[in-house]
């Protein structure tokens, strides 16, 4: 490991605000995190990640692709006026107007920077865009010079990096720096890669590439191999002083690297990385929790750094150890992710102030007047469980998520066994007026009658493509949490949502109403489908 070169990246700062720190992170959770399947993010839900993102210590956020919808546009828009400290950057094919819209987007970020690509593997040249290597070399030349003549900070993509010959592609990153790329970005666009090939990639283009200005590289993992983590970290082993990745990896197939591992390994092995990175780590539950509560994806239980399991102890040999020195087996303290042991636990006899309390503590994001219903869902919920944990809490919240547009929520489920042993179900929605609407149906089991009655009530086309049950919490009062995704059909768009309740079948109606209610928006034109930049010809 090189300590020159650490000392040299610790003095780049391109913009005085960005934390002096030897690794910076880009969030790119909004962009290719919202490429996940089912994964719709509306505005409001992107600027609450945004913020989250910022106060987690994240250098810059990549919002979204502002070419590739109005919706992605706005929602680009709005972010860039919110974040004070952060860089706000878009993506952009090697299309003038694409770079165009970016510099329209990000007019009001304090921090504005852009994201150009290519793709430049043999493979993407011949069968995407029928380009030669010269021709590729020439469209990098043009678009960079023109995103640089918009912008201070460009930053340039060779999309599939990893599948190119290696010669071309220092060609292809030196024309970028030319050209004024300062950020170069080495994509493993289908996750082909292993750590040590990837780390030697960065250390050839570190070693070769001439310039006399500060550049800096950036690894951009997908994890098809299971290796998005690790080759994040050879990268940075290798010179590379900015991660991108998304929160809980998501991302289409097999998602992006997990920033939230990457920013504790770094942590944990800064004897072995040698860098330091501005991740402020006691904000990595909140923010996770927050990304996998509007995507619609649950964290596994035993997923790294974040997942329920992460800090319990089921064997008697480790519980026996832990108690003595929890270092014996626990290299990650749960208060350094942010894992509060219920410091101010809720019950049965709690207040409002004391609950709102919880809900700052927690991260979460509400406003006044959500106040009002989630302190009555939440004495409601006092009622049937002794003590509320600080995931009933976050469960509540996110179980209020979804509005109904024309009001209309769950009121009530009545199941009868026929004769035949096929279920009738007769679900009830009512209105802020009190209005209540019932329907009926017939399904071999319980939860095809309530899915066939709430068909009734919409009357869209809609398949559910995955349904799966969460307990909350432990123990037999835990609250089930139901997860379906549904694709509407007459547009292909797959939706996630996800309903709360202690009756299991509640949960799946209410579930079903709200991926319901998403179709449903999209039909009236009230919600943006998110356009991944594969969806759009290539330059
Ligand atoms: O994976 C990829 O290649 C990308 C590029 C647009 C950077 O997401
Ligand atoms: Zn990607």
């Amino acid at each position: 490991f090189n300590d020159t070169a650490t000392t040299e990246i610790y003095t780049l700062s391109l913009h005085d605000a960005l934390p002096i720190c030897k690794v910076e992170f880009l969030d790119t959770s909004l962009r290719d995190g919202e490429q996940t399947p089912g994964v719709n993010f509306s505005i409001k839900e992107k600027i609450a990640i945004a913020k989250q993102l910022e106060k987690w210590g994240i250098s810059a956020i990549e919002a979204g692709f502002p070419a590739a919808s109005p919706d992605s546009f706005t929602a680009v828009q709005e972010i860039a006026k919110v974040l004070t400290k952060t860089a706000v950057t878009g993506l952009a094919r090697s299309v003038k107007s694409d770079i165009d819209a970016c510099y329209e987007a990000l007019k009001d970020a304090k921090y504005p920077q852009v994201h150009v690509f290519i793709a430049t593997s043999p493979i993407h040249r011949e069968f995407k865009l029928n380009k030669t290597k010269e021709e590729i070399l020439e469209a990098i030349k043009e678009h960079v010079s023109y995103a640089r003549s918009k912008f201070e900070i460009v930053e340039f993509s060779p999309e599939d990096a990893t599948r190119t010959e290696l010669d071309f592609l220092l060609q292809v990153v030196q024309t970028a720096v030319d050209a004024g790329a300062s950020y170069i970005n080495i994509p493993d666009t289908v996750g082909f890669t292993t750590p040590a090939e990837y780390g030697a990639i960065f250390k050839y283009l570190i070693d070769h590439v001439k310039t006399d200005r500060k550049i800096i590289y950036s690894p951009h993992c997908h994890d098809d191999l299971g290796m998005a983590v690790a080759n994040s970290l050879a990268a940075v082993k290798n010179g590379a002083r900015r991660v991108e990745g998304t929160i809980n990896g998501i991302g289409e197939r097999a998602g992006n690297a997990a920033l939230e591992e990457v920013a504790v390994a770094l942590n944990i092995r800064e004897d072995y990385y040698q860098v330091e990175s501005p991740i402020v780590l006691n904000e990595t539950i909140n923010t996770s929790e927050l990304v996998s509560r509007y995507s619609g994806i649950p964290i596994p239980k035993n997923k790294a750094v974040v997942g329920g399991n992460a800090f319990s102890h089921e064997s008697g040999i480790h519980q026996d150890g832990v108690l003595k020195n929890p270092l014996t087996y626990e290299i990650i303290t749960p208060e350094l992710v942010g894992v509060k042991s219920n410091s101010l636990p809720l019950g049965k006899l709690s207040g409002r102030h004391a609950f709102v309390e919880k809900l700052h503590e927690l991260g979460l994001d509400f406003t006044e007047e959500d106040i009002k219903p989630l302190f009555a869902k939440f004495k409601s919920l006092a009622d049937k469980k002794h003590e509320i944990t600080d995931a009933d809490i976050r469960a509540l919240v996110a179980g209020t998520a979804v509005e109904n547009p024309e009001g209309f929520q769950f009121n009530d489920l009545r199941l009868t066994t026929n004769a035949d042993e096929t279920i009738s179900a007769a679900v009830s929605l009512r209105n802020e007026e009190g209005e209540v609407l019932e329907f009926l149906a017939n399904g071999q089991g319980s939860v095809e009658a309530i899915f066939n009655a709430i068909d009734k009530f919409f009357n869209q086309t809609v398949r559910l493509t995955s349904y799966n049950i969460d307990a909350v919490t432990d123990g037999i009062d835990a609250q089930a949490r139901v997860l379906v995704s549904v694709e509407n059909v007459d547009t292909d768009t797959i939706f996630n949502a996800s309903g709360l309740d202690f009756d299991v079948l509640k949960a799946s109606a209410i579930a079903y109403i709200n991926a319901n209610t998403l179709v449903q928006k999209e039909n009236a034109g009230e919600m943006g489908r998110a356009v991944s930049y594969r969806d759009l010809p290539q330059a």
